[in-house]
């Protein structure tokens, strides 16, 4: 979900619903803003289910205001409804509520405290606005002092905006887990999930660390601890370009982020050359891997398959052991740890909750990780020891793309560091390699409309495909399976192509599209095989392979680059496959339903 308050002299709706659109990635069933004057007058709480674009109908003729908040849900508890929406206000209508999280305790504080109390949604949230009145009207509490009251009693994660009609002119705040900043201007102060939320009015951004409560006037900005100690926090300036925020002439950001990639890898090169022209990784963390006698990666969805390509990078270039855990997993089936271990983090956004109850947990075991994310000062990089950024730039559309390209790159380099430093000879020339994939990847890119065609011909009509391969091809497999389903709700698998044999080749029936990455010299003759078996009990099938190993009837063939780092390359024609069946479908390829693109609950 996405938050996003204002207090200041402009008009509060303008500054929420701008904002809620950049924060859509974070949850887009339904959406809110609650508007005040400072003082006091011009109540009105607008939502609706559905867009933000759905809300904006609703709120066109509202009053102009100058402070409110808003908020876009990915629902958690409760059905996405007019109803479930926030801001939720306590039952007299004097506090209004925005969160993201889960209070975990929401049912014991509903027995405890609200016994006379009427709900009307099924969230959690509703409750704990309610428990606020609660402590204000028993224990006679102004705005502030109830709030933190009742975070004492509250378990869960979350982050949360609050204004009482009774103390206008201030907007108060809390986090726990969930991420919030304040954005901070001459007369005005916003608080934002992300701070591209209000990035058009101010880049000067201030942390909101876990258990401070903040109050926010117009003018001033107040933290304090939870035992009431007033902190002084300096802004940083975020480095986030507005323009980099829009879509230009793009029909979706899928597309254009699909198309920034070749532009994304010279950048990430450039970034991590030294003035000699030599890539280079920070010192420590190169220490840190040679310390270590097993690796584990860490990541949700498309990062976690980023990790699997980069654990082949790893045990390839250095030797060292790696394992790839999915996050959720990891958090609560922890595996036996070696004697010294490392971790790396994979996440684009750097809040994924799944990933952060994982480094938390390690961070108080003591060990040292490390962060590889698109997002400086992510919730993961500031608390893991060490951090390597993207430089991708933001990636909007929910589908990731360009930060799973930019997820391997950085893993290249790092292995590649790490090589260096084991005093082993190079396979090949990493930056000159990862540039030659650049044009690699723009030689695919140039190729659209043939893809386009392919999608059309392959997946019209269709309920279920496969996309086969084994080792690097079968981890590729699995993000192109990821990136289809998810966006043309084609339910897709990544198999291994050996295995699919074993049982689920039963899946296959006339027409079922299979298509095969055979990048790999080692594997591509088995691959072809598991591949004619599909063919022969009715599989249409598709090939995705390079210049070294085609054949003629391939239908998509990539330039030939080093076979360590084909994954860069042979992901694009599938990420464009499934950007044109989206499309096809007539869906929202950017906005497929069900899903976020940051997912701050567990
Ligand atoms: C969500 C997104 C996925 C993403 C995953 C991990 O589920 O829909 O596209 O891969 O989170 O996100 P992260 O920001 O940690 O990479």
């Amino acid at each position: 979900c996405g938050i996003v308050g204002y207090i200041g002299n402009d008009s509060a709706k303008e500054v929420l619903m701008n904002g809620l659109e950049r924060l859509e990635y974070r949850g887009y069933d339904s959406a809110g803003i609650f508007l005040l004057n400072r003082d006091g007058e011009g109540s009105q709480l607008f939502k609706e289910q559905g867009r933000i674009a759905d809300l904006e109908k609703k709120v066109s003729d509202a009053q102009t205001t100058n402070m409110g908040i808003g908020h876009t849900r990915w629902a958690t508890h409760g059905v996405p409804s007019a109803e479930n929406a926030h801001p939720h206000q306590s039952n007299s209508g004097r506090f209004t509520l925005v969160h993201n999280g889960v209070i975990e305790n929401y049912d014991s504080l509903k027995q405890h405290y609200l016994t006379d109390y009427q709900l009307h949604s099924e969230t959690d949230t509703e409750v704990v606005v309610n428990v606020i009145e609660y402590f204000a009207l028993t224990e006679q509490l102004d705005a502030k002092s109830a709030f933190k009251k009742a975070l004492t009693v509250i378990e869960g994660s979350y982050a949360f905006g609050l204004i009482d009609n009774e103390e206008p002119g201030k907007l108060f705040a809390a986090k726990n887990k969930s991420p919030l900043l304040i954005g901070h201007g001459e007369d005005f102060n916003t608080i934002v999930s992300d701070a591209m939320a209000s990035i058009d009015l101010t880049d000067q951004y201030i942390e909101i660390h876990d258990g401070e409560l903040v109050t926010l006037t117009d003018d001033a900005v107040t933290i304090e601890t939870a035992d009431g100690d007033v902190l002084t926090r300096e802004p940083y300036t975020a480095s986030l370009d507005a323009n980099e925020l829009d879509k230009g002439t793009y029909p979706f950001y899928m597309l254009k982020e699909i198309d920034e990639q070749p532009a994304a890898m010279r950048r990430i090169v450039q970034t991590y050359q030294n003035d000699a022209g030599e890539l280079t990784i920070d010192e420590d963390i190169v220490n840190a891997m040679l310390a270590s006698d097993r690796i584990y990666i860490i990541g949700a969805g498309t990062s976690m398959h980023a990790g699997l390509v980069g654990s082949q990078l790893i045990e390839q270039l250095n030797g060292i052991p790696v394992e790839v855990h999915v996050a959720s997993e990891f958090a609560y089936n922890m595996p036996i740890l070696t004697e010294k271990p490392f971790f790396i983090f994979l996440s684009q956004s750097g809040e994924t909750a799944d990933s952060r109850q994982v480094l938390v947990q390690l961070n108080q075991l003591g060990y040292d990780a490390l962060t590889i994310t698109n997002v400086k000062g992510s919730t993961l990089s500031r608390e893991a020891k060490y951090t390597l950024l993207l430089h991708v730039g933001p990636e909007i559309a929910v589908a990731s793309t360009k930060a799973y390209t930019g997820q391997i790159a950085v893993m290249a380099i790092l292995a590649d560091a790490v090589r260096q430093a084991q005093g082993k000879a190079a396979p090949f020339d990493m930056g000159q390699e990862l540039s030659l994939i650049a044009n690699a990847m723009e030689t695919m890119i140039d190729e659209k409309d043939h893809i386009h065609e392919i999608a059309t011909d392959l997946f019209t009509d269709k309920r279920h495909a496969f996309y086969i391969g084994r080792g690097m091809d079968y981890y590729v497999s699995s993000e192109a399976a990821l990136k289809l389903k998810e966006i043309s709700y084609i339910q897709t698998e990544g198999f291994a192509g050996g295995e699919l044999k074993h049982g689920t080749i039963s899946l296959v029936e006339d027409g079922t599209p299979v298509i095969a990455f055979i990048t790999q010299q080692n594997t591509a003759a088995h691959t072809r095989g598991n591949l004619e078996e599909t063919r022969s009990r009715g599989a249409q099938t598709a090939v995705i392979t390079t210049e070294a190993l085609a054949r003629e009837t391939d239908q998509i063939v990539l330039p030939t680059v080093n076979e360590l780092l084909t994954p860069l390359v042979s992901v694009v024609p599938a990420q464009l496959l499934a950007y044109y069946a989206s499309l096809d479908r007539g869906l929202d390829v950017d906005k497929p339903r069900n899903l976020a693109k940051a997912v701050t609950v567990e």
